[in-house]
């Protein structure tokens, strides 16, 4: 399973590439408005901290603003997946992109329905929002699993990019139910290391090391 982070803060970015454990980065432009700064200059950054796929999204919401907004944000790295809403224009600008030979990644898929339509448009990556389902009381995990099951049946090769993570649960259910990536928050990629037997073991373990080293 492929771990992005899901953020654009340069600092959580270069601490979790220092872990070794970064596959990508997904933003978005809730989370790049939350940064401020320039949008083409952040991307420059985080292209040079991770060597992996990193996703940036289009704010046009018709076919032709979409497909400008990606061929300039393809030229700045090669890394670069475009991200397009799940709506009719941007499917369509999929289809055109993936022709392009253009990495994308279709967002805010709520429904299995959606992501199937993300794949016959040649979507990379589809990103079906977990927490946010589950924030309106539907399972989130039920949709992974749909869409984990449709992809197979037929041999879709879009990944299936979890999304909208908020606990380490989302992320063991999801990688067994065989997700191909998950997107992590940088509180929820912490929470993965920790369990409180992991740090009094330690403890004993040092304690009864210093009774034999004094
Ligand atoms: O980037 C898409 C997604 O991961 C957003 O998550 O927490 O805003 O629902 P969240």
């Amino acid at each position: 399973m492929k771990f992005f982070i899901d953020t654009a803060n340069i600092e959580e970015i270069k601490k979790a590439a220092e872990w070794g454990l970064l596959d990508g980065v997904t933003t978005n432009p809730s989370l790049v408005a939350r940064e401020g700064g320039d949008f083409i200059e952040l991307l420059k950054e985080i292209v040079q901290i991770v060597d992996g796929p990193i996703s940036a999204e289009v704010v046009a919401t018709d076919y032709e603003g979409m497909l400008k907004e990606a061929r300039e944000l393809v030229k700045i790295h090669e890394n670069i997946v475009v991200k397009v809403p799940l709506i009719k224009e941007g499917l369509r600008a999929v289809k055109t992109l993936t022709e392009e030979g253009i990495k994308t990644n279709v967002t805010l898929c709520f429904t299995a329905a959606q992501a199937l339509l993300a794949a016959k448009a040649g979507a990379t990556y589809i990103s079906p929002f977990v927490g946010r389902l589950d924030d309106i009381s539907h399972d989130g995990l039920d949709l992974i699993e749909q869409i984990v099951t449709i992809y197979e049946n037929y041999g879709f090769t879009t990944q299936v990019l979890v999304a909208s993570v908020r606990s380490p649960l989302h992320l063991i259910e999801s990688a067994m139910m065989g997700a191909d990536v998950a997107t992590i928050p940088f509180s929820v990629l912490e929470k993965l290391f920790k369990h409180p037997l992991t740090d009094s073991g330690l403890e004993t373990f040092l304690n009864d090391w210093k009774k034999i080293s004094e």
